[in-house]
């Protein structure tokens, strides 16, 4: 599949391929989505089997605007204002109760349903053209790094999808926070680049904890996700002829220095993590960044890459 360039004429093709029930690689401000229309069942399904994602793992609906919420949400509350007034468009997803309009395969049966407003302008402007809410899951295999730029996406994925949009490379670089609003108290279920204590200001009240990781409520917390196929650890100290991520100066040409500011981390993380997968050194050792609360995103998913 031919990867192009983000300008109108492919814009209202992508449009046109969304309508008819096609699947569209877009650029997010996040990671690259795997996009289809949400309310097409059909589409839906094939998302999850180009993924080879487990259908009890729900997808994110995109919308381009506060407006489009009605026709996917069946009420919200006013918490959702709220945030979308402060975070929307951006790297948000809130979970509210579904709009009987949404079909199951898109919330795989739950009674809620995962909704955002994009950063991105290519992103937003598709979904404006295609008329339709978007479901769009990150464009890798079940299981594997989530692409951040065109050339990224799995060619497993790309020869499967109607259409590649090249957006550029992410500016956020991981996946958005998911916010829980469809129970009385809101609760992480992802954390992304919207932190928590940005969050806990804007709502003026702290948040719920996450749930036991026995309480299987969003697959993005299953325990091992967002892995590179090379072993991952976390360690205080990298040796010096191990592969990896570190902070200080790196003592060989397999380890990459990391920016010190948890944001710039989060951009280059996934693309840093491929790129040593490449080289097939048989383990990447990860210099374990702070704990601080900025740090929550990064750590996550450092974690979860680790297993
Ligand atoms: O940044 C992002 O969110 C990217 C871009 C493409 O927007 N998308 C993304 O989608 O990361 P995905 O499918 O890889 O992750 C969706 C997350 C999963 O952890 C899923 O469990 C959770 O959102 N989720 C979706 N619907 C949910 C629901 N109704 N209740 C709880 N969690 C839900
Ligand atoms: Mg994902």
């Amino acid at each position: 599949m031919s990867v192009r360039e983000a300008n109108q004429e492919t814009l209202e093709l992508a449009a046109g391929i969304i309508r008819r029930g096609g699947v569209v690689v877009i650029p997010t401000e996040t990671v690259y989505g795997l996009a289809c229309n949400a309310l097409d069942a059909d589409a839906v399904r094939r998302v999850f089997e180009i993924k080879g994602r487990p259908e009890d793992n729900p997808l994110i609906v995109h919308i381009s605007g506060f407006g489009q919420l009605k026709s996917v949400a069946a009420h919200w509350p006013i918490e959702a204002e709220i945030l979308a007034e402060r975070f929307w468009p951006g790297p948000l997803t809130m979970v509210l109760p579904k709009h009987p309009k949404v079909p199951d395969e898109t919330t795989a049966k739950l009674d809620t349903v995962a909704v955002r407003v994009p950063g991105h302008l290519v992103a937003r402007d598709l979904i404006q053209l295609a008329g339709v809410p978007v479901a769009a899951p990150s464009a890798n295999l079940f299981m594997s790094l989530s692409p951040t730029t065109a050339g990224a996406v799995d060619p497993e994925i790309q020869v499967d999808v109607d259409m590649i949009i090249d957006g550029g490379p992410c500016e956020v670089g991981l996946e958005s926070t998911v916010i829980d609003l469809s129970g009385p108290h809101p609760r992480i279920l992802r954390p992304g680049a919207v932190t928590r204590s940005q969050i806990q200001s804007t709502l003026g009240r702290p948040l719920g904890e996450l749930p036991p990781p026995e309480v299987k409520r969003s697959p993005g917390m299953y325990a091992r996700h967002y892995a590179p196929k090379t072993k991952l650890t976390l360690v205080d100290r990298v040796a010096e002829d191990a592969a990896g991520l570190v902070f200080g100066e790196p003592t060989n040409g397999f380890q990459f220095k990391m920016p010190r500011d948890a944001a710039s981390y989060g951009v280059i993380l996934y693309a840093a993590l491929r790129r040593l997968d490449l080289m097939d050194k048989g383990e990447i050792q990860v210099e374990r960044p702070p704990e601080g609360a900025e740090w929550e995103a990064v750590n996550d998913r450092l974690r979860k890459a680790a297993g």
